[in-house]
C-alpha cells in the first residue's frame, strides 16, 4: 500500500467503521482494545478513545512473547494508574488468556450486579473485540472463544455482518465491525509497525527502515546487539553500524563493500524473529 492510496482510501473507511461501532456502543458492555506489546502506542487506532466515549476499555497487550517483559509489566502499571485493565497475553500459545474472563467479569462487577439487582442475572456481558490488522485479534477471538461463534441474531442496530462469538453462559465477544487503521500519517508510527512486519517494509526502504531501527536498538538495546553480531563500535551512525553487522556476517560485494540491503533484510527478519531477543520499541516511560 503506497502513502498516496492511504490518504485517499483512509478517511472512508475509518468515517464507515466509526459509525458501525457508534451504533453497537448501546448494545456492549465493554471495549476490548487489543495492540502489540512491543509498540502499544503505534499499534493503536487514535480515535478510539473519542469513538467509545465512556464505554470501560481493557487494554490486551498481545505477542508479550515477543516483548520484552520489564517494559510490558510498565505498560500494565501505566494503564492501572490511570484506572484502565490491561493484561499482558500470548495468543499463539494461549498464555496469559485464562485471565481475561476474570478481568472481563471484575472490571465490569458493577454491570453484573445491576443485572441481578433487576432480576436478569444470567445476561451475558459483551465485550466488543477491537485492534488495527495483525494485532492478533482474529488469533485472540479464536483463543478465547474457540468455535463458540453465535449465530446471526436480530438485535436492533446490529447489522448481519456482525460477528457475535459466545465464550461461555456470563461472556460473548464481538468483533470489530470494519477496520480500524492506525495513525498512518505519523511517520513514526508507519517506521514502527514496518519494523513488526504489520505493514509491508516495500513501501519503506529497507535500508532506511533497518538503520531506524538500528537507532532505536542501539540506545536501548545495545547488549543484544553485541551478543547477537558480536562486538561492534556504536560511536558511529546507524549506516556504518548496519556495515559493521553486515560485514561481521560475510555479507560482501565487490571492492570490500558491504552488502547493506542484505544485511538490512538480515536485521529486520532477525528482529521479527525474536533472534536479537525480546524487545519493546515504545516503553511506557516516554509514551506517558
Ligand atoms: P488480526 O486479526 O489482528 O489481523 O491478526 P491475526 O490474528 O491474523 O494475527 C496476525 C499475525 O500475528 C499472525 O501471524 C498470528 O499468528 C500472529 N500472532 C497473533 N498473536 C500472536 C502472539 O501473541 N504472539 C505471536 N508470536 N504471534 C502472534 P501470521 O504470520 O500472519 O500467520 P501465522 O504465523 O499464524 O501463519
Amino acid at each position: 500500500m503506497s502513502g498516496e492510496q492511504t490518504i485517499q482510501w483512509f478517511p472512508g473507511h475509518m468515517a464507515k467503521t466509526k459509525r458501525r461501532i457508534k451504533e453497537i456502543l448501546p448494545l456492549i458492555d465493554a471495549v476490548a482494545e487489543v495492540v502489540d506489546a512491543r509498540i502499544p502506542v503505534s499499534s493503536r487506532n487514535p480515535d478510539l478513545a473519542e469513538i467509545i466515549g465512556d464505554k470501560p476499555r481493557i487494554i490486551i497487550l498481545n505477542k508479550c512473547d515477543m516483548a520484552d517483559p520489564k517494559v510490558t509489566a510498565d505498560w500494565i502499571a501505566f494503564y492501572k494508574e490511570k484506572g484502565i485493565t490491561a493484561i499482558g497475553v500470548d495468543c499463539k500459545t494461549g498464555k496469559g488468556l485464562n485471565k481475561f474472563k476474570d478481568t472481563v467479569k471484575t472490571a465490569l462487577a458493577y454491570k453484573l450486579q445491576q443485572y441481578a439487582e433487576k432480576g436478569m442475572a444470567g445476561k451475558p456481558l459483551r465485550v466488543m473485540v477491537v485492534g488495527i490488522p495483525n494485532v492478533g485479534k482474529s488469533s485472540f477471538i479464536n483463543k478465547i472463544a474457540g468455535n463458540g461463534r453465535a449465530k446471526v441474531e436480530n438485535r436492533p442496530g446490529v447489522t448481519r455482518g456482525n460477528q457475535w462469538f459466545t465464550v461461555d453462559k456470563q461472556l460473548e465477544l464481538l468483533d470489530t465491525p470494519g477496520v480500524l487503521w492506525p495513525k498512518f500519517e505519523d511517520k513514526t508510527v508507519g517506521e514502527r509497525l514496518a519494523f513488526t512486519g504489520a505493514v509491508k517494509d516495500t513501501i519503506i526502504d529497507v535500508e532506511l527502515l533497518a538503520m531506524r531501527l538500528l537507532e532505536i536498538l542501539s540506545e536501548d538495546y545495545p547488549e543484544l546487539l553485541t551478543s547477537r553480531y558480536g562486538q561492534l563500535d556504536f560511536g558511529c551512525d546507524s549506516y556504518d553500524l548496519l556495515c559493521q553487522i553486515g560485514k561481521k556476517r560475510g555479507m560482501m560485494i565487490r571492492g570490500g563493500e558491504t552488502d547493506t540491503e542484505r544485511a538490512a533484510n538480515m536485521l529486520l527478519e532477525e528482529y521479527r524473529n525474536c533472534k536479537i531477543g525480546f524487545i519493546s520499541l515504545e516503553g511506557a516511560k516516554e509514551n506517558a
